[in-house]
């Protein structure tokens, strides 16, 4: 889950950008003063004074704070009433702020924003988001503006509704609310030092959510492009390269492959090998017999499986949850491809089993896959003398000139073009059945 934290002062246009850049980027939004004011309406309605901390505390036990959503609107329902209207007051603001402080309160509302953060790709605004609530936050704005700035945002908006209001009351609540949000002891209102401020005093609204999304942008970008180079180091250390080196050879030797055409491997750029698919091994044959790492999808249940596990991942294997469907195991794939690994695939999609393989019917998926990603694919055969017993039997693993992704001369995409780049495939394929015999 993708979690966005954006904190600062009120009147700073948070809730405003985060509802729009949730809505671009399909994420919930969670706006956590919401809640604070939801208690504070609750305590207010008690009677219990805005002094009175033990009051707040005592009471807390029996508050239902619900936070719904409705149209994808969030709504706060207070002991099952709907209070989202009722809590926009000035009074309850203050009663949000007084009740903020208090530290059990804090500690109340803790788990419940914590779960929605843990459960949704959320954009969540509030004071203490990326200091205490979502500290792991992908994203970390620090949204602000000048005391001055908010305070003549606040009267544009109040004027616009008709209601005659003086500069100075608000600048000088603005700044009271201010002070006792940052003032305070318990998370107190301050910038995550990982946080990237944005100051909104000379920005109007639309620049405003431009600069706020191009921060996010920038940030999950880099983020995902670290964790490539890192996933990349990971495949290319420890277990893997042990395995390559000293496993690879052993199982080349158990299984009895032998590998013709290295000098065709394409050496770098996404790849797709496409094989003939004889046996539940072939992977394997095809995995020793190239010099990059082959990457292929394996059961979710093998993973499970102590030690075997470990080989087939050092061998290359990736999880699909059989579950998910397809569409997981496409976006995994195209992922892999999107790094520029090899993967490997099999277009006749089932084992023809000792049937002639030029008989059997060629799946379009692949071509699918190549128009997406838009890889080059090597086509390998894969020689079994005999089906029967073929795991103990000579393999021989073929390897053909690389198919580049432009002669498959995609035009819109659509099942026809991948059916038909299916079938170059494999024609390419069958192509190297009889390579090296002496016919
Ligand atoms: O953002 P708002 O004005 O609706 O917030 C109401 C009050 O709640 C505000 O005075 C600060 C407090 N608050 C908080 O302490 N921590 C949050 N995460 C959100 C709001």
């Amino acid at each position: 889950m993708i979690g966005i934290a954006i904190d600062g002062p009120s009147g700073a246009g948070k809730s405003t950008i985060a509802k729009a850049l949730a809505k671009d980027l399909g994420y919930i939004y969670v706006d956590t003063g919401a809640i604070y004011r939801t208690v504070g309406l609750y305590m207010q309605r008690k009677g219990v004074s805005t002094e009175d901390k033990e009051g707040i505390e005592n009471n807390l036990p029996d508050v239902k704070v619900e936070l719904k959503y409705e149209d994808g609107e969030q709504k706060m329902y207070l002991c099952d009433e709907e209070v989202s209207g009722l809590i926009r007051t000035p009074l309850i603001a203050k009663y949000a702020s007084v009740v903020s402080a208090v530290p059990k309160v804090r500690e109340f509302l803790f788990d419940m924003q914590r779960s929605l953060a843990r459960e949704n790709n959320v954009i969540m605004d509030g004071r203490d988001i990326g200091t205490v609530i979502l500290p792991d936050a992908d994203v970390k704005i620090f949204l602000t503006a000048s005391a001055e700035a908010r305070a003549q945002r606040r009267v544009d908006q109040l004027v616009e509704k008709g209601e005659t209001v003086s500069y100075d009351d608000i600048l000088a609540s603005i700044k009271e609310r201010d002070a006792r949000d940052s003032g305070r002891d318990v998370a107190p209102l301050k910038a995550a030092d990982d946080a990237v401020t944005l100051d909104t005093s000379a920005l109007n609204l639309e620049e405003s959510i431009a600069a706020a999304k191009k921060i996010v942008v920038d940030t999950l970008s880099k983020k995902k492009s670290e964790s490539k180079v890192k996933t990349k180091d990971k495949n290319k250390s420890g277990f893997y390269m042990w395995a390559r080196k000293y496993l690879a050879p052993i199982i080349k030797f158990c299984m009895r492959v032998k590998t013709y055409g290295s000098e065709n491997e394409q050496e770098s750029g996404a790849l797709i090998v496409c094989a003939n698919h004889t046996a539940m091994l072939d992977v394997l044959s095809l995995a020793v017999s190239f010099k990059r790492q082959l990457r292929y999808l394996a059961k979710k249940e093998l993973f499970k499986i102590p030690l075997l596990s470990q080989l087939i991942t050092a061998l290359g294997a990736y999880a699909v949850d059989r579950g998910t469907g397809d569409v997981a195991a496409i976006k995994k794939t195209l992922s892999i491809l999107e790094d520029e690994e090899i993967v490997a695939m099999f277009p006749q999609g089932t084992r023809h089993k000792g049937v002639d393989p030029a008989l059997t019917e060629v799946k379009h998926g692949v071509g699918m896959m190549v128009y997406r990603s838009k890889a080059d694919v090597q086509p390998v055969f894969v020689r079994v003398k005999n089906y029967k017993y073929r795991f103990l039997r000579k393999k021989e693993v073929i390897i053909g000139k690389p198919i580049r992704y432009e002669e498959f001369g995609f035009t819109n995409g659509g099942k026809e073009e991948y059916e038909r780049a299916a079938k170059l495939v494999f024609d390419r394929i069958l192509a190297l059945r009889y390579e090296g015999l002496d016919k």
